[in-house]
């Protein structure tokens, strides 16, 4: 049986720190605000041309780097975004290019918030059909450019970054105990379109537009589906909550992850958080989480791993991943 092994991982977050404090000199908020309701303590903002392929690259070469791979190695690249650098073609073209990739195929996944999980599951099942061997699968963002910045709202709750991971295609005997990604959950409900969503685009308005939501609505939705999409992945491996190791969830909101990780019944310390330093760094959030987890030697070998995040469609998924 084959299944897709995880190699390695890297992120990278631009140099530019904006703590709230900060935001608050141009914003009507305040520090004590934004950490009471979201847990958010500063984001990291990329620098005039800096795009989002900058920063899916350097979380490349970072995850290639720890998987001992090299660009040359892989055939598929996924890169979750819903801040691409142009309307076409794909990010991942530009990130194919600049590793020195001249083989394979590189496409981008439109997920937003639940990008990341999207992208490991369209990458899982093309290791696991033949489609190809070796994948990095990338979550990068520049949400800053798609802020209002006159609105306190949203623009406190969202920053820039990028993070990868790389998967191979491995065969094994396919059991719980066995490396790899066990199983994906996967949902959208179009029917929510209008409580987080950017006002423009190529095909409506021509223009870029900018981020609306919803805050309360999105809140309600996220503490609903998490719990079911987990609860579905579970039981499709037929796993439950207590086998655990770590919950990475997408970082939107200490408040949320808070409620996900009661639910499961797992304690704070089982839980990886990096909203506070990261802010809502949309489809980049979560392996920027895992590998902040993972470099600092809490996630290791052989763990259980959980992967869930909502966001814009509204879109949600789950991935499980034995480290
Ligand atoms: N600073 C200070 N006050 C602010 C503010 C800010 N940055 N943003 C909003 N407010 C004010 C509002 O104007 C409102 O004031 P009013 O009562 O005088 O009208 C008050 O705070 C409450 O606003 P509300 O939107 O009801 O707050 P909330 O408790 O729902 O918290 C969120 C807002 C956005 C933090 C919360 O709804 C949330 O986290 N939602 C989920 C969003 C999310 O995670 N989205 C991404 C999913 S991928």
């Amino acid at each position: 049986m084959i299944r897709s092994v995880v190699q390695g991982c890297g992120a990278y977050l631009p140099d530019r720190v904006v703590t709230n404090e900060e935001l608050a000199k141009k914003v009507d908020t305040s520090d004590e605000w934004i950490r009471q309701r979201t847990g958010i303590r500063q984001r990291y903002i990329a620098a005039e041309g800096e795009f989002t392929s900058h920063l899916a690259i350097k979380a490349s070469e970072r995850a290639l780097e720890h998987a001992g791979l090299k660009a040359a190695d892989v055939d598929l690249i996924v890169l979750a975004t819903a801040t691409p650098d142009e309307t076409f073609p794909a990010t991942a073209t530009r990130v194919q290019a600049s590793l020195g990739m001249t083989r394979g195929a590189a496409f981008d996944v439109q997920a937003v918030c639940a990008g990341f999980v999207y992208g490991v599951s369209v990458a899982d099942s093309m290791l696991r059909t033949g489609l190809a061997s070796t994948a990095l699968v990338i979550g990068a963002e520049t949400f800053s450019r798609i802020l209002d910045w006159n609105d306190r709202g949203t623009c406190v709750l969202f920053g820039d970054g990028a993070g990868a991971i790389v998967l191979r295609a491995e065969e094994g005997k396919g059991t719980a105990e066995d490396r790899g990604i066990l199983g994906n959950a996967l949902h959208s409900d179009g029917r929510q379109h209008d409580i987080l969503y950017v006002d423009g685009g190529p095909s409506s308005t021509r223009t870029t537009g900018f981020l609306r939501m919803e805050g309360k609505e999105v809140f309600k939705h996220a503490v609903v589906n998490m719990a079911a999409v987990v609860g579905e992945v579970l039981e499709k491996v037929g796993l439950t909550p207590a086998d655990i190791d770590w919950l990475v969830p997408h970082q939107a909101n200490k408040r949320i992850i808070d409620g996900t990780g009661r639910k499961l019944g797992l304690p704070p310390e089982r839980v990886v958080v990096t909203v506070d330093q990261h802010a809502n760094t949309s489809a980049a959030s979560i392996p920027l989480a895992l590998d902040t987890a993972v470099k600092d030697g809490r996630i290791s070998r052989g763990d259980l791993l959980l992967l869930e995040g909502i966001g814009g469609g509204l879109a949600w998924g789950a991935s499980l991943v034995r480290w």
